[in-house]
């Protein structure tokens, strides 16, 4: 694909405008002459990253000058995982999630906390008695309460949005039998989110899962929406984390129909955690379950790019979010937040999932923070939007 420079956008940009102005329209002007995602996509959707502690106290200060500069919502990597924020019974540990919220402040972001109740990064206590021996449903019902409450209630009004619970389902669309649902039952997700509300009235609630892509497990959150939305539960969105591999071709229309899908029950459907792995799949698991991990030893088959990423590759990622943000675009009345799962390459979680010490480029930034064709590519896509203004 072709790929203009960015003067080359600017120099379009400017003739749009003139033409606009003889032909008396309301071209797309915003949109086509911006140079950042959050400008690029102002008044369509927010466009966001998953910070990691370097960034959000700047002792990576590039990386926090680029987030700056780019974009307008941010979501914890980590910091707000239960593990970190609540690590003993009667301990809570606010100390990196208190910076995190500090900086989104400092810099008018759209700030997301991230994850509330979720079978992973949860400390195996959470589930026992003093005994080790599995908890009541009560008293695991009072322990999630106590955890919402604290941590979602000491942002209150500052942090706007909470996945309230991550990854509840299953790939063939039934509930994930996590310890969650196995203690509590199934209304553990209904119960999570009227903590969370009252908590924090005025915060969006979502919840959040990957390969909502697929057919089957599109239905199942369909049917939670349905059955959270019956029972008068405050679900703003649904986040579709879209951890989206290369050689799946097939995602972006995939996306489409999941997004017409839930987006007709009533919620907003929010991309949480955009990523492209570029590498050949190291394990059978082409989910995103982060339990999942490879067993087999490293080698060029698994890791072809250590030296660097060729330029057919370049191209199709390139290409490949151009599809993304095109579905992204046409939904813009459904979709609020478009987030990607880190800014550049090297700090990229699929550096190290499913398999450790590879060397992945899956994001729009580089190693070091220099916009990739990619970046451009997505750019570009913001012309499709009429009149730039999509909602
Ligand atoms: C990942 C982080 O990026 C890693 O640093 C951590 O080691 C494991 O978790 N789905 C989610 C995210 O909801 O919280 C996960 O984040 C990626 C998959």
């Amino acid at each position: 694909m072709p790929r203009p420079s960015i003067s080359l956008s600017r120099a379009i940009a400017a003739a749009v405008i003139a033409a606009a102005g003889r032909a008396h329209q309301q071209p797309a002007v915003q949109a086509q002459s911006a140079s950042t995602l959050k400008d690029a996509f102002a008044g369509v959707f927010r466009v966001g990253a998953a910070l990691n502690a370097n960034q959000f106290t700047e002792r990576d200060a590039k990386g926090a000058a680029l987030v700056k500069a780019q974009f307008n919502t941010t979501t914890p990597e980590n910091v707000l995982k239960w593990e970190v924020v609540h690590p003993q019974p009667t301990t809570y540990d606010f100390g990196q999630s208190d910076r995190y919220v500090a900086f989104g402040e400092a810099n008018g972001m759209f700030i997301v906390g991230h994850t509330l109740v979720w079978h992973s990064q949860t400390p195996r206590w959470v589930f026992q008695d003093a005994n080790g021996a599995p908890l009541t449903r009560d008293a695991l019902l009072a322990r999630m309460r106590d955890h919402i409450q604290t941590v979602v209630g000491r942002y209150k009004g500052r942090v706007k949005g909470w996945d309230v619970v991550n990854e509840a389902l299953n790939e063939d669309g039934t509930m994930r039998r996590s310890p969650w649902l196995t203690i509590i039952g199934d209304d553990f997700i209904e119960k999570a989110f009227q903590y969370a509300r009252d908590a924090d009235p005025a915060a969006e609630l979502y919840y959040n899962d990957y390969n909502l892509e697929a057919a089957a497990k599109r239905n199942g959150a369909a049917e939670l929406v349905k059955r959270l939305k019956a029972k008068g539960i405050p679900i703003a969105a649904v986040g579709s984390q879209t951890h989206e591999k290369l050689y799946n071709t097939a995602t972006a229309a995939k996306l489409d129909t999941t997004i017409s899908v839930l987006g007709a029950l009533g919620v907003k459907v929010n991309i949480t955690e955009l990523d492209v792995d570029v590498l050949p799949a190291a394990t059978q698991n082409r989910t995103a379950d982060v339990g999942v991990t490879a067993q087999q030893g490293m080698s060029a088959a698994v890791n072809p790019y250590a030296n660097g990423l060729p330029d057919a590759v370049q191209q199709a990622l390139a290409r490949r979010y151009a599809d993304l943000f095109s579905v992204f675009v046409k939904h813009r009345g459904t979709v609020d937040r478009v987030t990607f799962w880190g800014v550049g390459d090297g700090d990229s979680w699929l550096n190290n999932w499913p398999m450790r010490g590879r060397t992945n480029y899956p994001l729009l930034f580089d190693r070091q923070d220099a916009p990739k064709p990619a970046f451009d590519a997505v750019l570009q896509s913001a012309r499709q939007v009429p009149n730039g203004r999509g909602r």
